[in-house]
């Protein structure tokens, strides 16, 4: 039986991909490659194909005995999401409509869901825990809550088995140094003060120094790709094992300013960041953190690779290769 992976080629995806091989799991790629790329996939047998197309998506589960979904393949550019909602609408939930529609015809009972933080919208307290209100403020965030919000009906309905992980900042790269972050364009602090780093981002600037934290400057928490990766197998066994469906965030519980993230870039590779600020951008608010309490007495699962001059260390190692 296979795990069959959407958005294996992309950066957290193809992650999960190296942690399911090494667990000696058959893995199918699914993965129209828009964002990802071919040689982030690290084994296993890559489809070529678009989840837009039910018929391609069909098509997958009548070639292969998969026997449960990891679901990453997503858009995720809150700026694009608020400028072509459309396009987001239909990429992440109608995307997710087909999938859940092709594994209820081919009796496929386990689904891990890549959701997002952006579902809370601005945090009412911090941490945020799992029963804190959702109400995202972009269609980004309305388009993973709209697929959360269809999942307990297809459990009590049709018996689907679900973990919604929602992650905080997925971060730096394979301690092995083979996988890394690879978006075009990046979006992500990390990345682009390491590509600022290496001359490869001279317009980066950090947005907003007027924010209501000791530095002004927003504080996020960063989780490393391996640990997020870990996750995914380990929620995928609880489901496996007959557990019931769950909603989990994954975050290191730990916030670090913009200003604080570049201070440790600027320890760890030696160079020096030439800071510009700019305005803040619309819908950023001053902190996001996580309670991480229920991913790890739930799920048993446990931060390994998050601390952040580790981060920046696996991230600088992959950026200075490739
Ligand atoms: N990176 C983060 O910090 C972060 C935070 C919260 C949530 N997420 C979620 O995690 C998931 C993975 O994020 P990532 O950073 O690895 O993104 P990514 O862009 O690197 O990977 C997404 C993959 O999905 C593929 N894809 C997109 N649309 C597709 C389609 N219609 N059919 C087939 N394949 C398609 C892309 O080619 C790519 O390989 C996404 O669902 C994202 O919303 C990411």
């Amino acid at each position: 039986m296979a795990i069959l992976v959407t958005g294996g080629a992309g950066y957290i995806g193809s992650h999960t991909v190296k942690e399911l091989l090494k667990r000696k799991y058959e893995v199918i790629v699914f993965d129209n490659l828009s964002t990802g790329h071919r040689e982030l996939v690290p084994g296993g047998h890559l489809v070529e194909a678009d989840l837009r197309s039910l018929e391609e998506v069909r098509d997958v589960f009548r070639r292969y005995p998969v026997e449960a979904v990891m679901h990453f393949a997503a858009l995720m550019q809150v700026g694009e999401s608020y400028a072509d909602p459309q396009k987001y609408y239909v990429h992440n939930l109608v995307s997710s409509l087909n999938l859940l529609q092709a594994m209820l015809e081919a009796e496929v009972k386990y689904f891990i869901f890549s959701s997002s933080a952006a579902v809370y919208g601005q945090p009412l307290e911090i941490p945020i825990r799992e029963g804190h209100p959702l109400q995202p403020i972009n269609p980004y965030g309305a388009s993973k809550f709209m697929v959360e919000r269809m999942l307990p009906d297809y459990d009590r309905a049709y018996g689907l088995r679900y973990v919604s992980l929602r992650y905080f900042n997925a971060a730096g790269a394979d301690p092995e140094g083979q996988l890394g972050e690879w978006h075009d364009p990046e979006t992500h602090l990390i990345p682009n003060i390491l590509l600022h780093l290496l001359g490869r981002n001279p317009g980066f600037q950090v947005f907003g120094q007027d924010f209501p934290t000791a530095d002004g400057t927003a504080i996020r928490d960063y989780i490393h790709v391996t640990d997020l990766a870990r996750a995914h197998v380990l929620a995928l066994e609880k489901l496996k094992a007959g557990e019931p469906s769950q909603v989990v965030n994954l975050g290191s519980s730990r916030g670090y300013s913009v200003l604080e993230v570049i201070r440790a870039a600027e320890k760890v590779t030696g160079k020096r960041v030439s800071l510009k600020f700019g305005p803040r951008r619309p819908g950023d608010v001053p902190v996001l953190l996580a309670s991480s309490e229920k991913a790890e007495t739930l799920l048993g699962w446990k931060r390994e690779f998050s601390d952040l001059e580790f981060i920046i260390e696996t991230a600088w190692k992959w950026h200075l290769t490739h």
